[in-house]
């Protein structure tokens, strides 16, 4: 079984289901990407997995551990770190207090992996006494991601973490990503930028109306003839 294994996902938001028999997994160290047209559920199924939506049907195992019953928080306390979409950090505060509120459930000292997220993301390092609200989109994103990393995670799940960023901060935040998978971190990451994305893939994910359309390693799915007209344009 995969370190985060999500299987028969069916459920939505109290009205019909949005996710149907909607599987995903991750390994440890691994980058597992989520692509699929406009409300196709990913930001849905990644909601699943981190316990803030109800699925009636199939379970979330994590680690081994079923965790289907358990609350986002207590998510959290099982390894799991969530940037969502929209809203990721306190813009009215510092970087680095957006970053000493991430470490929220820690009752050890933090500070060690404070430095080890500055290492990973030195431009963070750089505007930690900003707000965190006068910082680029792409610089937002970083500290977003950061911000979750506090936590020490073992899956880090990202929705969309270049939503609005130019090609070249793209780039480099894929980078920053790679290096946080490298340090045995389970990546299971939402991505507009379906190519770019795939690209950096272990595994994809096609999604389409709450189904998994097409699973393969990021490398098959970039070459599938199919995949290349419907999802990636060409
Ligand atoms: N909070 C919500 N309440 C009810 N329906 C929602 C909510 N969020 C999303 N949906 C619906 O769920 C479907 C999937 O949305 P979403 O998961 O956001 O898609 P994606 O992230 O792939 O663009 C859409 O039809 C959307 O309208
Ligand atoms: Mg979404």
């Amino acid at each position: 079984m995969s370190y985060l294994s999500a299987t028969h996902m069916t459920g939505g938001y109290g009205g019909a289901d949005i996710l149907h028999d909607c599987e995903l997994s991750v390994e440890k160290g691994e980058i597992a990407v989520i692509v699929g047209p406009n409300g196709a559920g990913k930001s849905t199924a990644m909601k699943a997995v981190f316990g803030m939506l109800n699925i009636h049907t199939g379970s979330v195992v994590l680690d081994g551990e079923d965790i289907t019953k358990l609350s986002p928080q207590e998510r959290v306390y099982k390894g799991m770190g969530f940037v969502p979409q929209t809203s990721n950090i306190f813009p009215t505060m510092s970087v680095e207090e957006n970053l000493e509120m991430g470490a929220f459930i820690r009752t050890d000292d933090y500070k060690t992996t404070l430095e080890q997220v500055y290492e990973i993301f030195p431009a963070v390092y750089d505007k930690r006494h900003q707000n965190a609200g006068e910082l680029s989109g792409g610089q937002r994103q970083q500290v977003a991601v950061s911000r979750a990393l506090m936590t020490q995670p073992k899956l880090l799940m990202l929705d969309e973490p270049t939503a609005g960023v130019s090609p070249i901060v793209m780039d480099e935040l894929f980078d920053r990503i790679i290096e946080v998978a490298k340090t045995g971190i389970a990546v299971l990451m939402v991505e507009q930028n379906a190519r770019q994305a795939l690209d950096i893939a272990d595994k994809g994910y096609v999604l389409v109306q709450g189904t998994n359309a097409y699973t393969d390693t990021g490398a098959a799915l970039l070459a599938n003839p199919e995949v290349r007209r419907t999802f990636l344009g060409g």
